[in-house]
């Protein structure tokens, strides 16, 4: 391994997917951990296999299907979560069992209630078995920033000494600085005497804002794992933005004289499908990944800009993958020019896949007419993630105005069969879905609606996501048309059918 690369472990499918409000089904994780091999990170950590069926089945998954990255499961250090984590990573390429309890005296004294001997003994006993199944074994010494230091250096040669291949000093609470965070890694560094049989990794939460200068400060002082998440999603305020971390890194080689394998011209991308997949906008100011990231409004720069980009500009959007709007297709364009772009973009369909996108795409090029990336992104990211369509919009007809009483039509199609009802309400979105309900008989209680124009223009695609709740599951629907009606329809039958194939695999035994 080489001293300058700093490792990108990926932790948003488990730290970030935990945090409320981000919660992914097993095809979005899929389609999320496909797109961070595209990127490029090192290890991609996958859920908790033991915290339920459908973490374990998510884990399990995507260690089956996706290739080219290490695969994590979390587990706590006892002999029954490791195996759970061992038994979904088994048809791994690579794998990692990554094996974790607190060494703080707070969370030893009062939630492991367990002596700081015995907890060493545990973090020893957990790599030595987890190192049965895999040469790839992870120790994080939870709150680490609050520990003790001697024994954190105790335990970080200790777990070295068993085996453990990789150790993560966490600031789990969010909690240090980042000259403090940089001397307590220094210190390891400098203090644990096999500290060179493995590698110092961080894994930092934003809770005071500090999640990328401690990452960064503690990279300046030897770490070379960081651990993060895309958007900085997580627990609480979150965890370490991953694109903040990798761009610092590279716009500062400078400072840091250190490479990540980052393809980072994927990194907008990744962000949009992440954002996309939880329902959760990234903020328009947000740096690397935000819509005015890279936005000039004031004269003077926009002046600056023109003569010499570096004026302003210590990166590009293009180095980041923000693409420019370009038309692609107009409704003459053919199948194999759509499949040219989807590959071009990084889509590798099938043929089943292909056509569905080519049908939508061609419904799309008839009623609008520029067809930009951004639009088919849309339509085969809908179709890669899509659930079985247990229902299916077949009709829809509203009525609204300021003087009307709002009233929808209804028919979906559920097989060969058709169903169709109608029903008022405050606004014609209100009155579909209420119509939907009546079609279904499980009402939804609607607990978040957001839209948002896909690209520029009065024509453009508007992308609708919801949150509803049946019956005490919450689940998250997209759609997109260019009438927002029509979108705001197939986002509540999205949400629908979401709902259906969750409780069929609950039912099943996979809760994912
Ligand atoms: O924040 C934390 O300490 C964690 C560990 C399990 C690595 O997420
Ligand atoms: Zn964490």
């Amino acid at each position: 391994m080489s001293d300058n690369r700093v490792y990108i472990f990926d932790t948003t499918l488990r730290d970030g997917e935990q945090a409320p409000g981000f919660s992914m089904n097993i095809e979005e994780k899929i389609a999320v951990a496909k797109q961070l091999a595209r990127l490029g990170v090192d290890v991609i950590e996958a859920g908790f296999p033991i915290a339920s069926p459908g973490d374990f089945e998510a884990v399990k998954r995507v260690a089956q299907e996706v290739r080219g990255t290490v695969i994590a499961g979390l587990c706590r250090a006892n002999e029954k979560d490791i195996e759970r984590a061992a038994e979904a990573l088994k048809y791994g390429e690579r794998a990692r069992i990554h094996t974790f309890i607190a060494t703080s005296e707070i969370h030893m004294r009062y939630k492991l209630q367990m002596d700081p001997e015995d907890v060493l003994q545990a973090a020893v006993a957990a790599v030595r078995f987890a190192r049965n199944f895999t040469d790839d074994v992870e120790f994080s010494a939870e709150d680490a920033t609050r520990t003790d230091m001697d024994f954190l250096c105790r335990v970080v040669e200790a777990v070295i000494g068993a085996g453990a291949t990789v150790v993560n000093i966490p600031d789990t609470v969010g909690y240090t600085i980042p000259e403090e965070f940089g001397e307590r890694i220094a210190i390891i560094m400098n203090r644990v005497p096999n500290v060179d049989k493995a590698i110092i990794s961080v894994h930092c939460h934003d809770d005071l804002g500090l999640a990328v200068a401690n990452s960064l400060t503690a990279v300046k002082a030897g770490a070379r794992q960081v651990e993060c998440t895309v958007n900085g999603i997580g627990e609480r305020a979150g965890n370490a933005s991953m694109e903040e971390i990798v761009m610092a890194i590279r716009t500062r080689n400078d400072l840091f004289g250190l490479t990540t394998g980052i393809q980072t011209q994927e990194i907008y991308r990744t962000s949009q499908l992440v954002s996309r997949v939880t329902g959760v906008y990234v903020q328009p100011n947000k740096a690397i990944v935000g819509k005015n990231a890279f936005a000039h409004e004031a004269g003077i720069h926009q002046h600056g800009v023109l003569s010499n980009p570096l004026t302003y500009e210590i990166m590009t959007p293009e180095s980041v993958g923000v693409p420019s709007s370009r038309l692609v297709l107009g409704k003459h364009s053919g199948r194999h020019a759509l499949k040219e772009r989807l590959a071009s973009l990084g889509f590798d369909l099938d043929d089943e896949t292909l056509n569905q996108v080519f049908g939508k795409f061609k419904a799309l090029a008839d009623k609008k007419k520029e067809v930009f990336d951004e639009d088919i992104i849309i339509i085969a990211e809908e179709e890669l993630m899509a659930v079985p369509r247990a229902f299916e919009l077949d009709y829809i007809h509203t009525t609204a105005g300021n003087k009307v009483l709002p009233t929808a039509t209804v028919r979906l199609k559920r097989g060969e069969e058709s169903f169709q009802d109608s029903a008022i309400g405050d606004g014609p979105v209100e009155a579909s879905y209420n119509a939907i309900d009546r079609i279904t008989g499980v009402p939804g209680k609607l607990l978040s609606y957001q839209i948002r124009a896909v690209t520029h223009g009065r024509e453009a695609l508007g992308e609708v996501t919801v949150k509803v709740k049946f019956n005490g599951i919450t689940v998250l629907g997209r759609g997109s048309s260019t009438d927002i009606i029509e979108a705001s329809v197939k986002a509540y039958i999205n949400a629908v059918n979401k709902y259906v194939y969750k409780k069929k695999r609950e039912e099943q035994g996979a809760d994912s």
